[in-house]
């Protein structure tokens, strides 16, 4: 049987072979470079998410040194009490008449940057900043301050794959930690008692059980936020646009029908979606249909591998915006059928909003953009293993007259 080693350059090279064949080989098998046990067939991955003998106790290295204990790491009543302060703000009215429009503002913004050219680097130029800027405006904090969030969340998203505990990644997020929270601390004085829609006057005056959040606690909602929802977000749309121009006769029926737009969006994120692994701890032994994993385990749930079971998806490594199986309509719910934002209680709570950031960024790009292709001719690389996107994304296009 195969060694399956994530830190090999065979699988850093293609992953995708050896989800394939894990499948048909070893459902279930201990890695032992990180000592933890891998799962990738939808059925067991979906259950790891709902199973609460699954815990999120992973994120008390991959989140708390930052950020303290959240919500992500959180279980049962004291889970459901913290996620409800921000669920309103994702979805429905809030999403389509507050958040809506300072999406489409920070799209346009950016893409003034490609008036007169006709190559640009979509991720630097683009798809880096772009989330970055909605979770700032959100916040209500000036624009100008992207750059530090921006620096920020690349360091945090460093030490969020830091699987084999780099020491150097480790001290560089902490640092970008203690700026970002020097930086928010005064600013939350400020909105303490004041009134305000904006997400951040929002946290800073919210109730959990009669009891208002503290500063550590309101710090660590906004350091979840921006890592959660920059870095997914970022490469959700990279590697759509990574998807698209490497299928020219998809990208044209696109153009042509905008109303495939959605089957485009989610047919990507089942494909590619941006993060690869999500993990658990075991607090008991637990039996699933590829086998046992002993109590105290971290375990690998390969989304991306689940997403490419054959049970669910018809040759699964084809990307096919009309392929029959996509569900557009639940794809951003729990009921989803691609294990991209997880599912049961840690759903994610930035779906549809990241849905919405993908298809105001994508509407926005192929309006203006006529002729759109790789710039160098050749489809850029992915790179990544916990999560995967192209490094670069350098397009030539010919550009419309106007920026809609
Ligand atoms: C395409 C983009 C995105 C993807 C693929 C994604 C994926 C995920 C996944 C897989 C989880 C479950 C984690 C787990 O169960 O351990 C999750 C949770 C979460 N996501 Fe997202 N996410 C995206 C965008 C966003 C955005 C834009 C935000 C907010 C700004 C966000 C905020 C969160 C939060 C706060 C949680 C924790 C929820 C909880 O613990 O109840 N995400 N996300």
């Amino acid at each position: 049987m195969q060694t399956i080693n994530f830190f090999s350059e065979a699988y850093q090279e293609n992953p995708y072979y050896y989800y394939q064949l894990m499948h048909e080989q070893q459902p279930l098998f201990f890695h032992e470079p990180t000592n933890s046990y891998v799962i990738s067939l939808y059925e067991d991955v979906e259950r790891a998410f709902k199973d609460p003998t699954f815990t999120s106790h992973n994120y008390s290295w991959q989140v708390e040194p930052l950020h303290g204990v959240t919500m992500i790491q959180m279980d049962g009543r004291e889970h459901s009490r913290s996620r409800n302060v921000v669920v309103p703000s994702f979805r429905g009215k809030e999403l389509m008449e507050q958040t809506l429009p300072c999406i489409k503002q920070n799209a346009a913004s950016l893409l003034e940057h490609f008036n007169g050219r006709n190559v640009v680097e979509l991720r630097d130029e683009f798809t880096n900043i772009f989330p970055i800027k909605v979770i700032v405006s959100m916040l209500g904090l000036p624009e100008e301050d992207i750059v530090y969030f921006h620096k920020w969340y690349n360091c945090f998203a460093r030490h969020f794959e830091n699987i084999s505990n780099n020491e150097t990644v480790l001290q560089a997020a902490k640092d970008a930690r203690d700026e970002f929270q020097a930086y928010l601390s005064n600013i939350i004085d400020d909105r303490i008692g004041k009134q305000g829609n904006d997400l951040l006057t929002i946290l800073c005056n919210a109730e959990i059980d009669g009891v208002q959040m503290d500063k550590r606690q309101i710090m660590g909602f906004c350091g979840l936020l921006l890592q959660a929802g920059g870095e997914t977000t970022d490469k959700a749309i990279a590697n759509m646009f990574r998807n698209l121009l490497s299928h020219p006769d998809q990208l044209a029926l696109l153009q042509q029908d905008r109303s495939l737009m959605d089957r485009a969006i989610t047919e990507s994120l089942r494909c590619s979606p941006p993060a690869h692994m999500i993990l658990r701890v075991t607090s008991e032994k637990v039996q699933l249909s590829s086998g046992e994993i002993p109590a105290n385990a971290t375990v690998v749930c390969m989304i991306a591998a689940a997403n490419r079971d054959k049970s669910k998806f018809e040759n699964p490594d084809e990307f096919n915006i009309l392929r029959k199986e996509l569900e557009t309509k639940i794809a951003y719910t729990g009921a989803s059928n691609m294990a991209t934002f997880g599912y049961g209680r840690h759903f994610c709570v930035g779906a549809q909003l990241s849905k919405m950031e993908m298809q105001v960024a994508a509407e926005m790009l192929l309006d203006y953009m006529e002729e759109l292709a790789f710039a160098d001719d050749t489809i850029p690389k992915e790179i990544g293993i916990f999560s995967r996107y192209p490094q670069s994304l350098r397009v030539k296009f010919k550009a419309r007259n106007s920026i809609n």
